[in-house]
């Protein structure tokens, strides 16, 4: 039987760095001979990417939070469904920009929802599915606040939804991805961003080695990994 890939997602407060250290990543991987599915959240399948404009546009306004989440997740169940599963029975790795612990952050802490409302709709949604490993960036929030901001105006588009959050609410998601990491510190990687380019993407990379080097033995072993 073909060896099921291994799901990898990259999470962080908006600004953080992600789309820098996300294409370095997929070339680190791609030459280390993974075949690999690299892919977004929200959006990802062509349903997705319509409830994207819906979520991150300024234009939304009075979106209550909870509609905002089953957003979110609506979205998900599709691109769990038409991406990210069929990719990982086929044998191929996944690299997610953002999935569950995003909403976990972003509406669970950030919107205050709570934990038990997001752990509902993960249950519904995602099932047994969860990533092997999540490399999550922290940075200093209102820096990075700052520097979303700023590739906004660079874009000359209208401030998103998110970015047009306060300071705290941004305080709160990376508090959220803090907590998440301490209930799962197997699976969830805290990396601290604020330093140089390249020193980062060595730190993720050791990560990624790690998973490759688990993968490498269970393939040689045979054992057939959930
Ligand atoms: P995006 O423009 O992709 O931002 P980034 O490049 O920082 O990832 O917008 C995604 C936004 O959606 C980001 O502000 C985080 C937010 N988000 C949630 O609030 N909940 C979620 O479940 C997901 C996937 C994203």
């Amino acid at each position: 039987m073909r060896q099921r890939g291994k799901f990898i997602t990259l999470e962080g407060i908006d600004g953080s760095g992600k789309s820098t250290q996300l294409p370095r990543l997929v070339r680190y991987l791609r030459s280390r001979g993974v075949k690999l599915k690299v892919t977004y959240e929200p959006g990802g399948t062509r349903l997705g990417d319509r409830i994207r404009r819906i979520l991150l546009s300024g234009k939304t306004s009075k979106l209550d939070a909870m509609a905002e989440l089953a957003l979110f997740y609506a979205a998900r169940a599709q691109h769990i469904r038409e991406v990210i599963e069929p990719a990982l029975a086929a044998g191929q790795w996944v690299l997610s920009d953002r999935f569950s612990d995003a909403s976990m952050a972003y509406q669970g802490y950030g919107r205050k929802l709570g934990r038990a409302a997001v752990d509902q709709f993960e249950r519904a949604v995602c099932g047994r599915l969860k990533p092997d490993l999540t490399l999550v960036l922290l940075v200093d929030p209102a820096e990075s606040l700052r520097r979303a901001r700023a590739r906004e105006t660079r874009r000359n588009s209208t401030r998103g939804r998110f970015e047009a959050e306060a300071v705290a609410f941004h305080r709160r998601v990376q508090a959220g991805y803090r907590a998440i990491a301490r209930r799962e510190p197997r699976r969830v990687k805290l990396i601290k961003a604020g330093r140089g380019v390249g020193e980062l993407q060595e730190e993720l990379r050791r990560r990624v080695d790690a998973l490759l080097r688990r993968a490498g033995a269970s393939r040689r072993t045979g054992k057939k990994k959930r």
